[in-house]
C-alpha cells in the first residue's frame, strides 16, 4: 500500500477514544511480558502515541520508544506527548509503512506493540508481521483489535444489520486489498502460531455509558455512516438509517444509551524469546 492510499486518522478521534482504550486494554498481558532492563519498544501504527502513554508507566525501567506511523502529523503529536513522561524514557519517530517490517528492522527491539491497528492489515501483512517477530525473537503486544460485535442498550432491530454491514465495510475499504477487519485477531494469532509462537488472546471491551457521551456520539456517526455504505441506496432504507442515527444520538446525549464494543488483545511470544 502506498502512503497516498493509506487511511488517515484525525488526532481528535484518537484523543477522544484514548481513555476508553486505556480502560479496555488487558493489563494481565503486560504482567506476562518478559522483564528486560533496557527496553526498546517499537509501536507500529502509533498514531498520537496512546499505546505508549498507557504502557510506559506499566513497564517501568529504562525505555526507548520507536514510534512508527505513515502519518507525519500524528508522529509529531506522538513525539511531543511523550516528553516528560519519565526521565528514563526516550523517544524517536519513524515515518514509514509498517506492513513492510522485516526481522532486520527489529534488530535491538525488545517488544513490538500496536493498538487498534490489526484490522487494517491483510493476510499477507499479518504473515509478514509474524515472520518479522518470530525470526527476530521479538514478542508482540497487539491490543484492541475490533472483534466485530457492538451491543447497544436499549436494543433495536437495526442493530444487528448495521453491525454486519459495518463488519463487511471493514473487510473491504481499501481498493484492491481485502482487509482482515473483525477477523484480524484470529488471523494474526494464526500467523504467529503457524510460525511456532505462543499466543494468548484476551477480550478488551469498550464499556461506554453516560460518562462517554461524546465518544458514543462520534463512534455512532462513524459506525452508522460506514455501515450504511453497505446497505444499498434505497431511499426508504436511507431514511430508516437516518432516523436510527438521530434517535441513537438523542439517547446518547441524554445519557440513556450504553454501548459495548468488543475488541481482542493478543500477546505473541516467539518460540525462542529474547
Ligand atoms: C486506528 S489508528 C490507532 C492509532 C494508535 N495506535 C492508537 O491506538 O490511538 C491506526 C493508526 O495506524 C496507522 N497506520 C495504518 N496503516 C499503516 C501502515 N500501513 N503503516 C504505518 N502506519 C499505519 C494510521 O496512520 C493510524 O495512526
Amino acid at each position: 500500500m502506498s502512503v497516498a492510499e493509506a487511511p488517515r486518522y484525525a488526532s481528535s478521534w484518537l484523543d477522544l477514544r484514548e481513555p476508553a482504550d486505556a480502560a479496555a486494554r488487558a493489563t494481565e498481558l503486560v504482567d506476562e511480558l518478559p522483564t528486560v532492563p533496557d527496553q526498546v519498544i517499537l509501536d507500529i501504527g502509533c498514531g498520537t502515541g496512546s499505546m505508549a502513554r498507557w504502557l510506559a508507566p506499566r513497564l517501568g525501567g529504562r525505555q526507548h520508544w520507536i514510534m512508527q506511523d505513515h502519518d507525519a502529523d500524528l508522529l509529531d503529536f506522538a513525539a511531543a506527548s511523550m516528553i516528560g513522561t519519565g526521565a528514563a524514557i526516550t523517544v524517536e519517530t519513524r515515518q514509514g509503512d509498517i506492513t513492510a517490517l522485516t526481522a532486520a528492522d527489529l534488530d535491538g527491539v525488545s517488544l513490538v506493540t500496536a493498538s487498534a491497528l490489526l484490522d487494517l492489515l491483510d493476510t499477507d501483512d499479518a504473515g509478514r508481521l509474524a515472520e518479522a517477530c518470530v525470526e527476530s525473537g521479538t514478542p508482540a503486544l497487539l491490543t484492541l483489535s475490533v472483534a466485530g460485535r457492538a451491543e447497544l442498550t436499549p436494543a433495536e432491530p437495526l442493530d444487528g444489520p448495521l453491525n454486519s454491514a459495518f463488519n463487511d465495510h471493514l473487510r473491504h475499504h481499501v481498493a484492491g486489498r481485502t482487509l482482515l477487519g473483525a477477523d484480524a485477531a484470529d488471523a494474526v494469532a494464526a500467523a504467529f502460531t503457524e510460525r511456532g509462537a505462543t499466543v494468548k488472546a484476551v477480550p478488551s471491551l469498550w464499556r461506554l455509558g453516560s460518562d462517554h457521551r461524546e465518544l458514543i456520539a462520534e463512534w455512532l456517526r462513524g459506525w452508522v455512516t460506514a455501515a450504511s455504505t453497505r446497505l444499498g441506496r434505497d431511499a426508504a432504507v436511507e431514511h430508516e438509517i437516518d432516523e436510527y442515527l438521530r434517535r441513537r444520538l438523542a439517547q446518547a446525549e441524554a445519557g440513556e444509551l450504553t454501548v459495548t464494543v468488543h475488541h481482542t488483545d493478543l500477546l505473541a511470544r516467539p518460540g525462542d524469546p529474547r
